[in-house]
């Protein structure tokens, strides 16, 4: 054999080679690169940095021509659906690309901190304030270690809209306050200590308030909560009530960090959490799913024409194959476009409660028949062409 064939591979093999190899390299980078230019929902949702996005229970803020996506930041396994790490916040111009723009509340190292690491923060939500220039963050908080019995709310804020937050409490809303729509006559009012869940005896003493009148000292249970702005800036924080059987609208003071005890209750024993609201022509629409841990059910809406009431019930607004599971999500926030009439696109999770990282996210847009919500599923979706008209 030539010494020459030995040392060198014939040029055309190079040339092949090298061709391959050229091609691959711009494959992948173009994988990674390829900015998206719709929606998928359920699919892995990737951010700039070809991470999958991990801001779960999330909300957005709508902050100077920029969406920025606070959610729960989840780990593997496990332990993955407590707060190991803290609160992530992701910030995006189109609504289909993401920047990862890191840890925005970060939970404590130190022990016994109400934020220690492996407490429960769900369902982050932040508001910007104009008048204290300040950025509100409030998210349901559980102590670590005590499962769900808590039951309250938490507030961090910052300067800024990426963080850092600090965390100033957590509480117990509209302790020692009545709701609105509570008759004053039931204050008083006793029943027995034995009432077996679910029998009409049971029933009606929820809806008198049976629960209501044993936080009234200590204050109201919070689990899952959104908040609202409306537009003349007052802002609300809606949550998951007294054992999660009845959700309740509650005033923030002017500055958003204050409950001004202000309230109203809605549908005792109606078993609704997950609350997500937004306004369109005027009208209030309330959505909520029922109580079945991570595992999805069908959503509600309601209706009113003041936030403080009359709510009516409009019934599920997902229609089509698996809309008795809202498309396998729940319901956290429903986000108005901006600048774009009538566009409002539901959010949901689809919670992985045996690996929660993977947990997928469900983004729908929300269309309108005589004026009713109706969501249905889409495997893939624009904001130009899918939105309703
Ligand atoms: C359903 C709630 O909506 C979630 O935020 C979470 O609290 C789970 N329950 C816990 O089981």
């Amino acid at each position: 054999m030539h010494p020459q064939t030995k040392k060198y591979a014939h040029p055309t093999i190079v040339i092949v080679i090298a061709i391959l190899t050229l091609a691959n390299t711009f494959t992948i980078n173009s994988q990674n690169v390829k900015p998206y230019n719709s929606f998928r929902p359920g699919e892995v949702w990737l951010d700039t940095d070809s991470t999958h996005i991990n801001a779960h229970g999330g909300g957005i803020l709508y902050n100077k021509g920029v969406y920025y996506w606070f959610g729960e930041f989840k780990t593997t396994g496990a332990k993955g659906n407590t707060a190991q790490i803290g609160v992530s916040c992701y910030s995006s111009t189109d609504l289909y690309n993401w920047k990862n723009e890191g840890i925005v509340l970060k939970v404590s190292d130190e022990n016994g901190s109400e934020i220690e690491k492996g407490c429960v923060i769900e369902r982050p939500k932040v508001i910007y304030n104009k008048k204290t220039k300040k950025y509100v963050m409030w998210f349901h908080l559980e102590l670590k270690g005590k499962g769900y019995k808590a039951a309250k709310t938490a507030l961090a804020v910052s300067n800024h809209v990426v963080g850092p937050y600090h965390f100033v409490k957590s509480v117990r809303p509209n302790q020692k306050q009545w709701p609105l729509n509570y008759p004053d006559t039931l204050q008083t009012k006793k029943y027995p200590k034995d009432l077996e869940w679910w029998s009409p005896a049971w029933y009606t003493a929820i809806d008198e308030g049976l629960l209501l009148k044993l936080d009234f000292e200590k204050g109201q249970m919070s689990r899952d909560m959104t908040l609202f702005v409306d537009d003349d800036g007052k802002a609300y924080h809606i949550h998951a009530a007294e054992e999660n059987l009845t959700l309740q609208i509650s005033e923030l003071t002017n500055d958003y960090q204050n409950f001004t005890g202000k309230y109203i209750r809605l549908f005792p024993a109606g078993h609704n959490e997950a609350p997500a609201i937004f306004k369109r022509n005027g009208i209030y629409y309330l959505m909520a799913s029922g109580c079945t841990g991570w595992a999805p059910n069908a959503a509600r809406m309601f209706k009113a024409k003041s936030i403080w009431g009359p709510w009516k019930k409009l019934g599920n607004p997902c229609i089509g194959p698996e809309a008795d599971l809202t498309f396998k999500s729940q319901s956290t926030y429903i986000l108005p476009v901006n600048g774009k009439k009538d566009s409002f696109i539901y959010m949901g999770d689809r919670w992985q409660p045996k690996n929660p990282i993977d947990g997928r996210y469900i983004w729908l847009p929300i269309q309108f028949k005589n004026d009713q919500p109706i969501i249905k599923w889409e495997d893939e979706w624009m904001l130009s062409t899918t939105h309703s008209k």
